[in-house]
Parts: C-alpha cells; structure tokens; sequence
C-alpha cells in the first residue's frame, strides 16, 4: 500500500509517498521561511501564493524519485485543517484532482492527528500513548487510543510554546522564527541570573500558559539599560526563559502522565527539535519509568511524510473521504474536549 501525502496547512510545502512498510519512499519539502522573516511571521496570503507556486513541482519530484505513476498509487492524501485556509484549499484541490483523475481514494487528513500518528511511522509504538503537541501554533496534551481517538488532556489558555519563543525572542531583539536562536544563545546563558515566572506550575489540570512568560521577559528587557543588550544579558535572558518554559512543561507533562498512567510519551512539534526541553523531558521520562519516544527532528516539523503515514492508517481502517469534503481551518482532535474557562482559549 503507498499513499501520496501532501502538507500546506502553514508555511511548509510538502509531498511525500510512504508506504505501509513504514518506509518513506521520497519526501520534498519546500520551508518558505525567507518569504515570510520580513514581515516576522506567516503572511497567509502569501502563504497561499506560494504553496500554488511549488506544490505541482513537489509532488513531479516525488513520484519521478520513487520511479511511480499516479496509476501506482492507493490513496492520495492531503491536510484538510486546521490552519491556513489559502494553502488547505490549494493542497486539497490538487489532491482531490489526483484522486479523481486516476480514480484513488482520496484521504482529508487532520494535521493535528498526523503529528500525533508520527511516532508509529517513525518508532512502530502501539496505542495508546501520551502525546505533547508543541510547536508555533498548538500547545496540547492529548491521549492517542487509536487512529481517529484522541482525548485532549491539556492545551494552552493563551499562546503556544512555539508562539512563546518567538515572542520572547523577538523582545530580546532575535528574528523569526526565535525558537532556534533563543536555543542557541540560551547555551552560553546563566538560567538562573533572572526570575522569571513558571506559569501553572502545581496545578492538579494539566493546562499551559505562556503568555505571563513572554511579558516578564518583555519588563526584563525594559529594566535594563536602553539600547541593544550585551551578549551576556541576551544570553542569560534566553537561558532564563527557557528554563522557565522547560519548568512549565515539564511539570504539566508529569501531571498528564499521571492523570492517565501513562507507558509511553511522544513528543512531536516545532519546539521538539529543542534539545534542552528534550534532556527534560529525557529526565522526566526515566524518573517516572516512562518510555520517551521523540521522532526525528525533520518528522517532527511540518512534513508531507506524516500526511502521507496518517493517510496509510486511516486507508487502512477504510477511512476514506467523499470528494466534496471540505477544507476546514479549525479542526480540533478531540471536539469532545472540555471548554477552558478562560479569555482567548485555544482549541
Ligand atoms: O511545527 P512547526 O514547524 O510549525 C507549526 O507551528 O505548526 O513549529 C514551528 C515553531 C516555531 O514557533 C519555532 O520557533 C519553534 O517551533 N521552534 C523551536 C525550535 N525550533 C523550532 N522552539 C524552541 N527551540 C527550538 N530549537
Ligand atoms: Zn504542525
């Protein structure tokens, strides 16, 4: 069985072919973040331009690499939601043409559940598993217990982790995206030279909030001297807010693990690619004897393997979608999920 995926939910255009041996038979991936660092962060229709512009290319690329016609295909999968509407509707439209053209099922993936599917295509792991979600748009703990069953345990009441680095990168005077860079001078950093808060820390719910985070870091700025910080205070801010930031998480996690007992915990997301947060979580792991699968990095980040995986399990199990489903740019894993009582909520 070999699914073709295709990914433009945000700023990533992506086509990859995997097959239900869990082998990634070739991947493109075309990252637009040089379109979009002018304006400091995704500019959707600019967005939407450009994955027309290269989606087509991608996917010749593909099928050319792994030597494969449209006619060899099972299933042509694409991400339906959420995120951007511009690029769902460019990425859905091509898919769904393939699909009519050479009569293939067509399968309208949800990103959310492609990122959380990720480790069984990377790791082979069995349901169920705890999943923290954590990149630039999401924040959420979420209990897999099979393809298309997922409980949302935690999200964020205010900005994602993703959200929270860029933020505070750029009131330190960093670029976007400002999660690499805060990494990277956070190593020559002193964590402990400023207080800053740990949001939620304690709580018995497993929620996130790292908007109280991002303005400590902004007021810390501003009580220093005006002007451009020296290397040392950028450093030790940056090592500072990401001690913080690992704090939180770590803390929300352990209570997620507790709350459903978890065995296994993946972590999948943008700022999985950290790699202090993920010692952290490294040490969390083992002190509770819970097994930490992290894929690698380039499949933890938007991709079109993962479209691609997700379409293989949800083909598997007969999932398929009519060709009039639609695009939809909030798309929650678990509608079930209670609402969180605060202003701002993030599904
Ligand atoms: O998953 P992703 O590529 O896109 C979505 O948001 O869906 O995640 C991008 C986010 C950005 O906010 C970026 O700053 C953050 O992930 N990020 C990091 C690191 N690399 C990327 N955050 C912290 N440390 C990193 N090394
Ligand atoms: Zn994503």
């Amino acid at each position: 069985m070999i699914v073709l995926g295709l990914e433009t939910s945000c700023d990533e255009t992506a086509a990859a072919l995997v097959d239900d041996s869990r082998r990634i038979r070739a991947e493109r991936l075309f990252s637009q973040l040089e379109a979009h660092r002018p304006f400091g962060g995704v500019v959707p229709e600019v967005a939407a331009r450009a994955h027309l512009e290269m989606l087509d290319g991608l996917i010749t690329e593909v099928m050319d690499e792994a030597g494969l016609n449209f006619t060899d295909l099972d299933g042509v999968a694409a991400t339906a939601g959420p995120g951007l509407i511009g690029g769902l509707i460019v990425g859905v439209m091509t898919g769904k043409a393939i699909s009519a053209v050479h009569a293939k099922p067509f399968i309208a993936v949800n990103h959310l559940e492609a990122h959380a599917l990720t480790p069984r295509l990377t790791a082979g792991i069995a349901f169920p598993y705890l999943v923290l979600l954590v990149s630039g748009g999401h924040c959420q703990l979420l209990l897999a217990e099979a393809v298309g069953r997922y409980r949302r345990l935690g999200t964020t009441l205010d900005d994602a982790l993703g959200e929270a680095f860029d933020k505070a990168a750029k009131a330190v005077g960093l670029g976007y995206p400002g999660g690499p860079a805060v990494e990277r001078w956070a190593r020559a950093g002193d964590p402990a030279r400023f207080r800053l808060p740990r949001p939620m820390l304690g709580r018995p719910d497993c929620h996130f909030s790292f908007s109280g985070l991002k303005t400590a870091v902004v007021q810390t700025v501003e009580a220093l001297p005006p002007g451009p910080l020296s290397d040392t205070d950028l450093a030790d801010l940056c090592a500072s807010f990401q001690a913080a930031a690992g704090d939180s998480l770590v803390d929300r996690t352990r209570a997620a693990i507790g709350m459903v007992a978890a065995r296994t915990l993946v972590v999948v997301g943008g700022v999985a690619a950290n790699s202090y947060l993920r010692g952290r979580l490294q040490a969390l792991s083992e002190s509770l004897g819970v097994r930490l699968v992290a894929p690698p990095q380039r499949l933890c980040t938007d991709n079109g393997a993962m479209i691609a995986w997700a379409g293989i399990e949800r083909l598997r199990l007969g999932l398929t979608d009519a060709l009039d489903v639609a695009p939809r740019p909030r798309w929650p894993l678990d509608p079930e999920a209670e609402p969180v009582a605060f202003a701002g909520v993030k599904a």
